[in-house]
């Protein structure tokens, strides 16, 4: 490392949290590392044991500044997810690339335009408001059930989990009863590292023992979504199944593997993320009554209370990018190959662009949050997202009086996607 660099290097103990799964069980002591940076170092080298050294980008207008360049900072050519070097290896000697999964997400280009494209106007508003009535009705049952629990519940484990698995499951065809083990899957994918979630959480640490429980839980997946294909292929529906089962690139249509990993994308990226920011609209709530008051007299500010509540959790904590050649931005040179990652969790905090970064508040004029991306990969269910959590609180919000935190809650321990894991409440019924 040149002088120059380490000079840029985030101190030894920050950088080691930065990278643990541990540490965003206690995000608060992550945010505080993350104002420091944003304040001193901007973009950090982290050099930590265990994984290969990145660029930490922590301000919002860096981050917006490199997703504005995909040609140089590119989704494709290394992970795109911060995982250990041993495991980095293991993934490339079982795949011959550095994805787990071949999807947009990890697409570059005219590949990732076409990916895209395939689903990109089911997700754009004007159809996706389409599903409103059907939306509000899984919304219902969800509140209805939660009215009956007799004023106290886990709203991750009772509500906010199942709702959006419900949504997104639906939109794939997805039968309820299966609906248990696509969110099992799920949690085994994102939260491989916490101990509450894992299929073999201890183990995980050993990279030989993590492709395989890794491999186990895509070739779960891709076993059962390879029967929706081929029912699809059937019997077409009007359903987004459907047009990924039937989906043609240069006038082929797209192999089965590359069909399944688009199914598991969706089934993935489409719940837990909504889930985190559900419950994190409702924990902020809770602590905040006058808000609570607020919101109830005035339903117009749940629109507000959405995007809050999504910059306030940001979900996807990081995407990383691959520098594909030497370039600089805002005065920091990159080089050929360096690995950066885009921390939304520092950027939605970033002071900035947000006035009292660290409250929860609702006149945020244009909530300028980046918690969905920015630029040619911009979350695909941005809108999906904001519906679901939209029509759940219009629901939901008429019919409690009151909330409160009845224990103490708890954030799932890992680095690509976190959120509220456990959120006791007590509330009574308006
Ligand atoms: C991409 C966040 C909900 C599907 C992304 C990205 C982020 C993100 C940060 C990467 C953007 C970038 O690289 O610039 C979120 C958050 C959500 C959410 C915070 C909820 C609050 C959803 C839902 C779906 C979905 C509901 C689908 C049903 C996707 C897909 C991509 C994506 C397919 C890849 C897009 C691409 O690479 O072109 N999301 N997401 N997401 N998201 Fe979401």
């Amino acid at each position: 490392m040149s002088n120059e660099t380490q000079d840029l290097a985030a101190p030894a103990e920050m950088a080691a949290r930065l990278v643990n799964p541990a540490s965003f069980g206690d995000p608060a002591t992550l945010h505080a590392d993350l104002a420091w940076l944003r304040g001193h170092q901007p973009v950090s080298l982290v050099d930590t044991a265990g994984v290969d050294p990145f660029w930490l980008v922590s301000r919002h207008g860096d981050i917006m500044d490199i997703e504005r360049q995909p040609d140089i900072f590119r989704n494709g050519d290394l992970s795109t997810v911060l995982i250990g070097s041993p495991m980095l290896k293991a993934v490339e000697n079982a795949t011959g690339c550095p994805h787990l999964t071949r999807n947009m997400v990890n697409m570059d280009g005219a590949e990732h335009r076409a990916y895209r494209s395939l689903v990109q106007s089911w997700f754009m508003p004007g159809n996706v408001k389409k599903l409103t009535d059907d939306i509000r009705e899984i919304a219902r049952a969800h509140v209805d059930r939660m009215m009956g629990l007799g004023g106290e519940c886990d709203f991750v484990a009772d509500v906010a989990l199942h709702y959006p698995l419900h949504v997104i499951m639906s939109i794939l065809g997805v039968p309820e009863e299966d609906e248990q083990r696509m969110l099992m899957l799920t949690q085994q994918l994102f939260g491989a590292r916490d101990p509450e979630l894992s299929r073999k959480a201890d183990a995980m640490a050993d990279p030989d023992t993590a492709i395989k429980v890794f491999g186990a839980v895509v070739a779960d997946f891709h076993a059962y979504f390879s029967n929706i294909t081929a029912s699809r292929r059937a019997e077409p529906r009007d359903d987004l199944a459907t047009i990924i089962a039937n989906a043609m690139i240069d006038g082929k249509p797209i192999d089965e593997r590359a069909a399944n990993d688009f199914y598991i994308l969706v089934a993935t990226a489409g719940h837990d993320t909504t889930s985190a920011s559900t419950a994190g609209a409702i924990w902020a709530l809770a602590e905040r009554p006058a808000l609570l008051a607020e919101v109830k007299a005035n339903p117009d500010l749940i629109p507000a209370l959405v995007d809050e509540a999504i910059r306030w959790v940001t979900p996807v904590k990081h995407f990383m990018r691959a520098v594909a050649r030497d370039h600089e931005v805002n005065g920091h040179q990159y080089k050929a190959g360096d690995w950066v990652m885009l921390s939304y969790m520092s950027a939605n905090r970033d002071e900035a662009v947000f006035d009292d970064p660290f409250e929860f508040r609702l006149d945020r004029p244009a909530n300028k949050q980046i918690a969905f991306g920015y630029g040619p990969h911009l979350c695909v269910g941005q809108h999906l997202a904001r519906l679901e959590m939209k029509t759940l609180f219009e629901e939901l919000l008429p019919r409690i009086e009151s909330l409160e935190i009845a224990g103490e809650p708890a954030w799932t321990q890992a680095t690509l996607v976190s959120g509220p894991k456990r959120l006791p409440i007590r509330f009574t019924q308006s």
